[in-house]
């Protein structure tokens, strides 16, 4: 189908929908995301918002549809409208959040659970796993980081986007993904084996190596740039 079939046919399928956000009516384009419907009826999205492409977690929204006692989630750049939908956003969730200097850490579940002692209450409902717009095992990776399995919880939890929403659910008021960041860091500095030429690599750096390089590229123009990323080294498909 050409390009201008589609557009076409987009514009044929969409009408004007109403919706709610924060309790007031609005008309909305049926084939708009939340995002896009937010910015159609005039708010101007400075929180709330990043990437628009589901990979930042800002845009995480709440949502429930007429005649539908259940609260729903959704990322606001992914999730297409529908009609009668009453919305808010959670540009932020005000969760726990430890400091730590990492290089003082040991990779267990003492660890995790110094800075997370939360994380024992859980009580494996899976509220966490069925809300995550990223179909992250969150229970997995929290049950694994309580048996002081950092690997397996770094793993479980690398595709996480730090949205909010598990913990805007947990009963237990557990952080699920600011222990997934520590499991990951604690894997990354303490059981990964470190790459041979890092401490090389960052010797050089420290040296000035690079110096050169990099203010040539700072100094450069946009259409110097564009032309050395299109001529950049990548990999074959
Ligand atoms: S694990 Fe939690 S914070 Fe991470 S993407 Fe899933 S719901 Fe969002
Ligand atoms: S929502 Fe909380 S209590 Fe339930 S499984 Fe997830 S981390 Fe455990
Ligand atoms: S704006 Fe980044 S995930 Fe939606």
């Amino acid at each position: 189908m050409s390009e201008k079939i589609e557009e076409r046919d987009r514009k044929e399928d969409m009408h004007l929908i109403p919706i709610y956000i924060m309790g007031k009516e609005y008309a909305v384009p049926s084939t708009a995301t939340i995002l896009k419907a937010f910015e159609y009826s005039g708010y101007k999205m400075l929180l709330g918002c990043g990437c628009r492409g589901g990979i930042c977690g800002a845009c995480a929204t709440v949502y429930r549809t007429e005649g539908d006692y259940r609260i729903k989630v959704g990322l606001a750049c992914q999730t297409v409208v529908e009609e009668g939908m009453f919305l808010t956003q959670i540009p932020f969730f005000p969760a726990n959040k430890a400091v730590y200097d990492l290089e003082k850490l040991k990779p267990t579940v003492n660890t995790i659970l110094r800075y997370y002692p939360e994380i024992a209450r859980c009580v494996s409902c899976n509220s966490c796993g069925k809300i995550c717009p990223q179909d992250i095992k969150v229970m997995e990776y929290v049950n694994a980081a309580l048996r002081g399995d950092i690997k397996k919880a770094a793993e479980l939890s690398f595709e996480c986007i730090m949205c909010g929403l598990c913990a805007s659910r947990c009963p237990a008021e557990i952080v699920q993904y600011h222990i997934g960041v520590l499991a990951r860091r604690l894997y990354a500095r303490h059981i990964v084996p470190e790459a041979p030429d890092l401490p090389l690599r960052v010797k050089e750096i420290a040296e000035g190596a690079f110096e050169e390089e990099f203010e040539s590229l700072t100094g450069a123009s946009e259409e110097k740039l564009i032309q050395l990323y299109k001529d950049r080294d990548i990999e074959p498909v």
